[in-house]
């Protein structure tokens, strides 16, 4: 008996330093994806334009780092706030903790390097060694062209500088350990043909994250096999509305869309007679940047309809509105 405690306690023991030694190092030594890499990202007129249009309306960068007129339909971005941060995705909006988006204007990036810049935006390690957290979608930013988050960074590099302090992102435990195991090093993908459609609309779905927000989440990730089908909710103060099935589907998806109409309900806020507009009361908003989106050339919205018709039509049935409070 007493030779079986002792080894019970042993053990109990080795499993304890293994915890304790796992513990410390995912928290000294991750995250971990290599070290930022010495480039200087030349600032070409090509890459400048090719860089506003991604980071515009593509990846759509400028959606989650400006300040946005939620009165408004679809929220554009305010005038002058360009690249400022601040916006914060909380636990009303399902995150585990509170979450900031940086100012990524010269005035905050100034004195990191280019090298500094890729591996935060492609691996999610920023210039403190800090992992970002993946609402950030450096793991598909990671999956791009490596020319085209050059392109990206030569843009956000010509920003107005603006000065805005932005709170530091508190998450809550366990997922503040967790974040620190999910940085990964890139692994860049070229540029498809655009003439091989479904592919090159692919990757523009991969660069804009349809993805993320038209698939069904538990506890923060996707569910396997509901990509598309719809199904995420998006809590707002006066009810919760829930991204719809986008696969081609024709009962519950867009699968009676045509090509036409699918560029169409995209361009219609790029029209120059569309005006912002305003939400009546306890009208629910929806997160879609149509307006940042609005701004991308028909080719690639065409695109982007062959990619989802090239998916498994999934049945899932989604009401948009899910409840009004
Ligand atoms: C869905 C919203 C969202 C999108 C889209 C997005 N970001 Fe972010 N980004 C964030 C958030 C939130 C943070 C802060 C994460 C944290 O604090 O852990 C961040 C952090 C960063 C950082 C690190 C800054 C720092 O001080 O640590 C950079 C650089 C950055 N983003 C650039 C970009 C670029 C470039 C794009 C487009 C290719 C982009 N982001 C798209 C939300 C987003
Ligand atoms: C930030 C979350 C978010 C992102 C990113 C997003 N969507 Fe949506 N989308 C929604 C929500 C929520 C709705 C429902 C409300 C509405 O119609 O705006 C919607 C509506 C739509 C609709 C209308 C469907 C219908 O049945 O009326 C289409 C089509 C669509 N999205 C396609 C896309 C594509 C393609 C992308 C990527 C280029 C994308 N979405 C990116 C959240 C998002």
């Amino acid at each position: 008996m007493k030779k079986t405690l002792k080894v019970l306690s042993i053990l109990i023991l080795f499993v304890l330093i293994i915890i304790l030694a796992g513990g410390t190092y995912v928290s000294l030594a991750l995250p971990d994806t290599g070290n930022a890499t010495s480039i200087t990202i030349e600032r070409t007129s090509q890459r400048l334009k090719r860089g506003e249009y991604l980071a515009n309306h593509v990846a759509a960068c400028m959606d989650c780092h400006s300040s946005r007129d939620w009165s408004l339909y679809s929220g554009p971005m305010k005038p002058g706030t360009l690249g400022i941060g601040g916006e914060i995705f909380d636990e009303n909006a399902g995150m585990p903790g509170q979450i900031y988006s940086a100012n990524i204007t010269p005035h905050a990036l100034g004195n990191w390097t280019d090298g500094e810049i890729l591996r935060a935006i492609t691996t999610g390690v920023n210039k403190d060694g800090k992992a970002l957290f993946p609402l950030m979608g450096y793991s598909r930013f990671g999956k791009m062209d490596k020319e085209d988050v050059y392109s990206i960074i030569a843009y956000i590099r010509s920003l107005k500088p603006i000065k805005n302090q932005v709170p530091e992102t508190k998450l809550n435990f366990p997922v503040n350990i967790i974040n620190k195991t999910l940085p990964t090093p890139a692994s860049f993908q070229p540029l498809p043909n655009e003439k091989d459609t479904v592919k090159y609309g692919g990757y523009l779905v991969n660069a804009a994250g349809c993805v993320d927000c038209h698939s069904k989440r538990e506890k923060g990730n996707i569910v396997a096999g509901s990509e598309f089908g719809g199904g995420m909710e998006f809590k707002q103060p006066s009810g919760t509305l829930v991204s719809p099935n986008i696969t081609m589907d024709k009962q519950n998806g867009i699968g009676n869309w045509t090509k036409e109409a699918f560029v169409k309900r995209f361009k219609l806020y790029a029209d120059s007679a569309y005006k912002p507009q305003q939400l009546a009361k306890n009208e629910l908003n929806t997160p879609m940047p149509w307006t940042m989106y609005a701004g991308m050339n028909i080719n690639d919205i065409e695109a982007i309809y062959a990619y989802l018709k090239s998916l498994k039509p999934l049945q899932n049935k989604v009401e948009v509105i899910a409840n009004k409070n």
